[in-house]
């Protein structure tokens, strides 16, 4: 398989939380932290979402950086929920918009395409196949993506193997457990099992902590 170079991007409490209960996530990070964010955007081909981060956040995904083209959007929606009316289907003839999804007929596949996003119809079961979606934007010329989460498709992302690089910026605020954890759940039953990376920078970033991993390594 062929696929693109994928960095998930996480903005969290200390506890490791991306939102409360109720979904808010704005913001967690400061403005500093938040301007390195979009700078990333900028250096990649496409941003990457779940549905339930842009159904609850209604983003733009855009960098707001003079001169830089805003990426490509990947929207994994299985079951078309994202509305006409959100930010990501009123600009998507401004910036290419996928969507991720099951099928491409019916109504809604109708509409969306109507008003100018790009469906991407990939196999599924228990989920989207990731794997058959990363394939499908290579063959589109994506060659970087930064996935933007939320924490059940990063959770997917990371049980698959399929994240290269972890840009992790971590604010000093405690949501406490009833927060919406930045990874969902794993599965791991034994230490051995845990996702490696390598720590290869640590900078601070306003009131933040902005920490950069890669894959380990194991040679
Ligand atoms: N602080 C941050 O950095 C940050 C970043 C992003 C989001 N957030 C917050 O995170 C929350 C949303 O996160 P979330 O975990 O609830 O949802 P999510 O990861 O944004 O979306 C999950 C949904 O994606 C769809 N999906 C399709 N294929 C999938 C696959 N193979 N694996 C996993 N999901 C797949 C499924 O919905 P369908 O059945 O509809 O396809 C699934 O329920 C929001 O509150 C948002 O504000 C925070």
């Amino acid at each position: 398989m062929h696929r693109p170079l994928v960095t998930l991007k996480l903005a969290t409490s200390l506890d490791g939380k991306i939102a409360l209960a109720n979904g808010q996530s704005e913001w967690i990070t400061g403005e500093a932290a938040r301007k390195e964010g979009r700078k990333l955007r900028a250096q990649h081909d496409a941003i990457a979402v779940g549905s339930n981060t842009a159904v609850t956040d209604n983003p733009q995904l855009t960098t707001r950086i003079s001169g830089a083209p805003d990426p490509t959007r990947v929207i994994f929606d299985s079951g078309l929920r994202l509305s006409s009316d959100s930010n990501l289907v009123q600009t998507a003839r401004i910036t290419p918009t996928y969507i991720v999804t099951k099928s491409d007929e019916g109504g809604a596949a109708k509409h969306l395409k109507d008003l100018g996003v790009l469906l991407i119809v990939s196999p599924y079961d228990k989920g989207l196949s990731l794997p058959h979606a990363l394939d499908s934007l290579f063959n589109l010329g994506i060659r970087t993506l930064l996935l933007e989460g939320g924490g059940t498709l990063a959770a997917s992302f990371i049980r698959q193997n399929l994240v290269d690089r972890i840009e992790w910026f971590r604010a000093p605020l405690i949501l406490g457990a009833e927060g919406r954890p930045a990874i969902g759940d794993l599965g791991i039953t034994h230490m051995n099992a845990a996702y490696d990376f390598d720590r290869t920078e640590v900078n601070e970033v306003g009131k933040d902590i902005w920490e950069r991993y890669a894959l380990k390594s194991h040679d």
